[in-house]
């Protein structure tokens, strides 16, 4: 299996994302980010890591850039540090941190690489964070300020698009769990963050549609393959209510079908006390594509004592299962049925995988970085996701979760999920071999 198997037209990426990788993240006029504060409070990231240096990327952007190239990948996947620009989240004018992101987009330009920009990587200004950030109303103004910024001041030069990266991902872990940025508790919270950011994923791409010219525009999905751990009646139930949370809650809004509440009462309620029947035609666009980032499938099994979801994960440890050092099951059979999950919805016409990658404790052999079960996790995505595509689901792009190790969110540095190896007392990079297996795979 080679590229040349995808067909020509294919792209093929690297995703990274601002706070994964910039690092000053106090200096040239940037603004703290949720994700800058949240990281310094005590105990919410692993050994306290925090985004302040990252992989020095803001310094080190045109070699990067070149690895990108040196590797063969035709896409350069990053996103836009809000505070970077805007350093209170609206108003006051960064003219520093818009250079920035023009070096990189002329970077990119330069060396034949196509920049493809994601709005919003969950790197919130602190500023508007303080106001209530993506629980508030005030939220979808400020967003759509940014956005309008954003597609006048790049829009000539970059073509593709992605508003949010995973609305379910930072909405759940940052609002309701706590465990991400900005460490918010609570269903109310949750479902408050999830009308605004439902809002603001289809205001972004009517703005982008609006301002850029020959733009293709997607936006950006997590999802999981949900399998109920038996064929119990209460398992099936709490499997459909996972899945419905975390594959269609997003994404059926864009489509024109609001969201999921017909099968789950808690649902039903959110819909009705935020009256999201109002907001059904602005939550609506037509994405040229759907993007989508799968990491794992989940085994879920009902219990009684979870609130409001009563269910639970049967995690890959514990099923004696293959699984990344993040715990998470490797199955590419259940990548390829989520693929035609979300492929079966008649309005999602274009699907590209956003994300995809697994982590490990690489080795150091002969000098040489050694992760053989990367490439392995690799080869066996590609051949599901390939199998997928000559069944007839129009796959049009994949990017590597990612080029470089870097700032894991809450496991800090620790979590290792680059095709180059990143020192991060050193920065120095260094190409792994999953790296060079890319290089060879996309030559031909
Ligand atoms: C995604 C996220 C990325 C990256 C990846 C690996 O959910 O968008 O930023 O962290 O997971 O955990």
């Amino acid at each position: 299996m080679y590229s040349s198997d995808f067909g020509k037209d294919f792209l093929w990426g690297v995703a990274t994302a601002a706070a994964q990788i910039e690092g000053a993240a106090n200096s040239y006029g940037k603004g703290p980010s949720i994700w800058d504060t949240f990281s310094k409070r005590p105990g919410k990231t692993k050994k306290g890591h925090n985004p302040s240096e990252a992989c020095d990327f803001y310094h080190r952007y045109k070699e990067d850039i070149a690895l990108v190239k040196t590797l063969g990948f035709n896409v350069f996947r990053f996103s836009i540090a809000w505070s970077r620009i805007f350093p209170l989240g609206n108003a006051v004018l960064n003219q520093e941190g818009v250079s920035f992101y023009h070096n990189v987009i002329d970077e990119c330009l330069k060396r034949g690489v196509t920049p493809m920009i994601t709005l919003y990587h969950w790197d919130l200004p602190e500023a508007l964070s303080k106001e209530g950030g993506w629980t508030a109303f005030a939220i979808n103004s400020a967003f759509n300020e940014y956005a309008l910024f954003c597609a006048k001041e790049y829009g000539n030069k970059v073509k593709h698009w992605i508003v949010i990266n995973e609305p379910f991902g930072f909405t759940s872990l940052g609002y309701m769990l706590g465990v991400h940025a900005p460490g918010q508790t609570g269903v109310s919270n949750f479902f408050d963050a999830a009308l605004h950011t439902a809002i603001a994923q289809a205001d972004g791409a009517k703005i982008l549609r609006a301002e850029v010219k020959d733009a293709i525009i997607g936006t950006a999905f997590s999802c999981s393959e949900i399998i109920p751990y038996t064929q119990s009646g209460q398992d099936l139930l709490a499997a459909k209510r996972v899945d419905a949370l975390m594959n269609r809650f997003f994404l059926e809004p864009v489509l024109g079908m609001g969201f999921p509440t017909a099968e789950w009462d808690v649902l039903e309620k959110f819909a009705v006390t935020h009256s999201t029947w109002r907001h059904q035609e602005r939550m609506k666009f037509d994405f040229d594509f759907i993007g989508i980032q799968n990491y794992f499938p989940l085994v879920i099994k009902y219990n009684a004592f979870v609130p409001v979801v009563q269910a639970w994960e049967v995690k890959a440890k514990n099923r004696r299962v293959p699984h990344t050092v993040m715990g998470w099951e490797i199955n590419a059979d259940s990548f390829y049925r989520i693929i035609k999950q979300f492929a079966a919805y008649p309005e999602v016409k274009n699907i590209m995988i956003t994300e995809n990658g697994a982590a490990f404790h690489d080795k150091v052999i002969d000098g040489k970085i050694d992760d053989p079960e990367r490439t392995e996790y690799f080869k066996a995505y590609l051949a599901a996701m390939l199998r997928a595509k000559n069944e007839g689901v129009n796959v049009t792009g994949y990017l590597a979760w990612t080029l470089m190790d870097n700032f894991e969110w809450a496991e800090g540095y620790q979590a290792r999920f680059g095709i180059v190896h990143n020192d991060f007392k050193t920065q120095q990079r260094t190409i792994k071999q999953s790296g060079y297996w890319w290089q060879d795979f996309l030559s031909k």
